[in-house]
């Protein structure tokens, strides 16, 4: 069974595109089928290239962030992907409402904290790196969820 998971983060161009890409070579590693994609819950950037400082930190350790466009959440998305990661407490609480209000009667994807796949990580949220410029720590905390939750989906294979 493939899993559809779709990241989220604020603005699509430092998180959640990096957890996209990280996702997709956890998955590819371990020899589990998924399709990631991600979006923001702004419009702020929308068809804009990932942040520069991401995609090249992201390259540093393998991940090639440069083909990836930000695109906003949209109601349908929730019954077009299986999981939905929020990459903070805030786009968790405001991707709750879209849910809340995007379906009735509908089958609707969970939506969870990426950061309660992390193993041990001491926080809840990835913190902003546009806010923080903590590029390295962000890539931490997101490959140390993507192997949680790809060890999770690997199990259950
Ligand atoms: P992201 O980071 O949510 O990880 O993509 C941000 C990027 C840009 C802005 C906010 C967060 N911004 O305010 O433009």
């Amino acid at each position: 069974m493939t899993t559809r998971i779709l990241a989220v983060c604020l603005g699509n161009i430092c998180r959640s595109p990096t957890a996209e890409a990280v996702l997709r070579a956890e998955a590819a590693r371990a020899g589990v089928s998924v399709e990631v994609d991600s979006a923001g819950t702004s419009d702020w950037h929308i068809g804009k290239a990932p942040y520069g400082h991401a995609v090249s930190a992201a390259a540093k350790r393998g991940y090639d962030l440069t083909a990836l466009r930000a695109r906003q959440v949209r109601p349908e998305d929730f019954a077009e992907f299986d999981l939905i990661l929020a990459m903070d407490v805030d786009n968790r609480n405001a991707l709750v409402a879209m849910r809340n209000g995007a379906v009735r009667n509908a089958p609707a994807a969970p939506v969870r904290l990426f950061l309660d796949f992390a193993e041990g990580a001491p926080m809840l949220s990835v913190p902003d790196p546009y806010y923080s410029r903590d590029f390295e720590g962000t890539l931490d905390l997101i490959e140390a969820a993507a192997r949680g939750l790809i060890a999770q989906l690997a199990q259950k294979a």
